[in-house]
């Protein structure tokens, strides 16, 4: 989970490359560096830090002047962040850049120290590098083929070779990677937004695929070094889409983008007032007789789950397991033919959530994936594909990939309950119709709510630790309420079934601990009120996000949060937003740097 970017063509190289890993720093941002040819020579520039410092350094150290070259924004896996261990990393005649793992690099470094190289980083990248130069032969492309059938693991490579000044190089397996596509001038990049101000047509790399690229063109290549011709693919957003428009961070812009991310996704899967996904590949027929459904992912993603065993088990009537992924693939689950599968992931690439999907298909259950990222490789990999449109999101806190993934679970929840005849058509269309409703009050959230949101985080940003509290959909809810306050606001974080807390939780309650408690369903809110109650009277200051038309006595909470009412089943597309707006505004507060959070990145291509 690091960002990759090469250009070869007219322009001044560094500025690109800068330009690029700015667009790819949700990918990782520990260290940064580039590697340019410079009057023939490579001249590498690197520092631990975010891009701000490599750039710093090059300007009081002078920057790489040239066309072709590559850069590296870094997720430290081996070795510290540090300067020594930042990307690129070389050769005697080759520089890299890479992300992803190789796993099998002691063995490789230990067969390579045999042969008396020596490595000066804790990294598996300098591994690769000077295997690379072991083998290098004069060909490149031969060299390549040689040292990747040696890789075990993951990688997305960008590569020089000193004698070949016109050229960058690179491969993939597993990680993803792209070679943007422009006039006298070609790109690769980890992701779309990197090349967006200058193309938006690139081709997509397949496993151990080779693209050899200069400013004149690009050649693929497959491992036995046949010519492969690929489709051109264009971008349908384009760089204003991944800029911050005016907003002081990308979190509060994607928060607002939400209404909008809903109807690009829920819209054209509606049809006479019904679910449609058969451009999806899911028709009635082929939904029906699922035994069993689980819903496996990670962080968010698993979050959306959650929320889609409710809505799924509640109208469907079959058995929803949500599994977090990393969990899924080691717990022999008892999973196979006549199950269904489904794969959630923003990026699409999430390595836990993506040997999940590898190994629900080969125990012969049917899978489908949930993916905001076009062609990434989940997306590729499943047997039906739900595209959510929620366009690039850049902060690593997810809201609005986190909303359309919930819209999507209840678009299907919906069409899998009429499939089975648990609902009629007459209560499906008015569920659909409650969702195609939620962007606009959810324009209304943000417009009503957003100083109340503001005001409450300045009586949250002292906390040391807080609790989330909620049940049933509600509960389910408070998970994600809680990993975004805590993601970006640093402070301690639980989320808790309501009516469990009095087995052992409440003890943590004191003076001034702050609860948020969500209570949006009318037939549990006199069994959560009571919680509240229970909390508030051990002295937690309880801030309530609750249905503007319930009736509560004010002496149960500190502050209210209103949300309008809609469908009860629905409700969690409202009430997400208050608690994304105290979660970003906590942050905000306490000085955070909230679209780019300590110790994390955006997208997981590693165990
Ligand atoms: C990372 C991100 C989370 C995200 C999770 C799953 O941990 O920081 O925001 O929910 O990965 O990512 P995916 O791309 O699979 O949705």
């Amino acid at each position: 989970m690091c960002g990759i970017v090469g250009y070869a063509g007219f322009r001044d190289c560094s500025e690109v490359l800068i330009h690029a890993l700015t667009k790819l720093e949700y990918r990782g941002y520990d260290s940064a560096g580039i590697a340019v040819f410079d009057n023939g020579k490579i001249k590498v520039c690197k520092s631990q830090g975010k891009l701000e410092m490599l750039k710093a350094k090059m300007e009081r150290e002078g920057r790489p002047q040239g066309h072709v070259g590559i850069g590296h924004t870094r997720w430290a896996t081996h070795g510290e962040p540090s300067d020594v261990n930042s990307h690129p990393h070389s050769g005697a005649k080759v520089t890299i850049v890479h992300n992803g793992i190789i796993e099998n690099y002691r063995e490789l470094k230990e067969f390579l120290s045999s042969k008396q190289v020596k490595f000066v980083s804790e990294t598996d990248t300098e591994v690769v590098a000077q295997l690379l130069n072991y083998y290098y032969d004069g060909n490149p492309l031969d060299t390549i083929i040689k040292t990747i059938g040696e890789l075990e693991g993951s990688f997305a490579l960008g590569i020089v070779f000193e004698d070949f000044p016109e050229q960058i190089y690179a491969v993939r397996r597993e990680s993803p990677l792209i070679v943007g596509v422009g006039k006298g001038e070609n790109y690769i990049a980890s992701d779309v937004p990197a090349i967006l101000k200058y193309t938006r047509d690139y081709y997509l790399l397949d496993h151990d695929e080779i693209a050899v690229l200069s400013s004149e063109g690009v050649t693929i290549y497959d491992e036995h070094k046949e010519v492969v011709t690929k489709q051109l693919m264009t971008a349908d957003w384009d760089e204003d889409a991944a800029e911050k428009g005016g907003y002081e961070h990308f979190m509060i812009k994607e928060i607002h983008e939400q209404p909008n991310s809903i109807n690009m996704t829920v819209k054209p899967r509606v049809e006479d007032g019904l679910p449609n996904l058969s451009e999806c590949g899911i028709t009635h027929e082929n939904i029906k007789n699922f035994k069993n459904i689980f819903v496996v992912a990670c962080g968010t993603a698993m979050h959306a789950g959650m929320v889609g065993k409710y809505v799924i088990e509640n109208l469907a009537r079959i058995p929803v397991t949500v599994d977090i992924a990393s969990e899924f693939r080691y717990r022999n689950p008892i999973v196979g033919k006549g199950d269904l599968v489904i794969i959630i992931s923003q990026s699409g690439e999430t390595a836990d959530s993506l040997a999940a999907l590898r190994l629900a298909k080969s125990l012969g259950a049917k899978t489908l994936a949930i993916v905001n990222a076009k062609g990434s490789t989940i997306a590729r990999e499943a047997d039906m594909l739900i595209y959510t449109h929620a366009g690039p999101e850049i902060a690593v806190a997810s809201t609005k990939a986190y909303i359309v993934q919930l819209a999507v679970m209840y678009l299907f929840g919906f069409e899998l309950a009429l499939a089975k005849g648990r609902i009629t058509e007459e209560k499906c269309r008015e569920l659909t119709s409650a969702l195609l409703d939620t962007p606009e009050l959810i324009e209304s959230i943000l417009k009503n709510d957003l100083e109340k949101s503001q005001y409450i985080s300045t009586q949250l940003i002292t906390a040391d630790s807080l609790l989330y509290i909620g049940r049933g959909l509600d509960y389910a809810l408070s998970m994600e309420g809680s990993l975004k306050l805590k993601e970006i606001s640093y402070i301690h974080s639980e989320s808790y079934a309501a009516g469990e807390l009095k087995h052992g939780t409440i003890s943590l309650i004191e003076p001034g601990m702050p609860v948020i408690a969500v209570a949006t369903q009318p037939e549990l809110l006199e069994k959560t009120v009571s919680n509240v109650v229970e909390v508030k009277s051990r002295g937690a200051m309880v801030v309530l996000i609750t249905r503007e038309d319930f009736k509560i006595d004010e002496n149960a909470y500190d502050y209210r949060i209103d949300i309008p009412a809609t469908d009860d089943t629905l409700m969690p597309m409202l009430a997400a937003i208050p608690m994304q707006l105290v979660a970003y505004y906590t942050s905000v507060l306490r000085g955070n740097d909230v679209d780019k959070p300590r110790n994390l990145a955006k997208s997981v291509t590693v165990e």
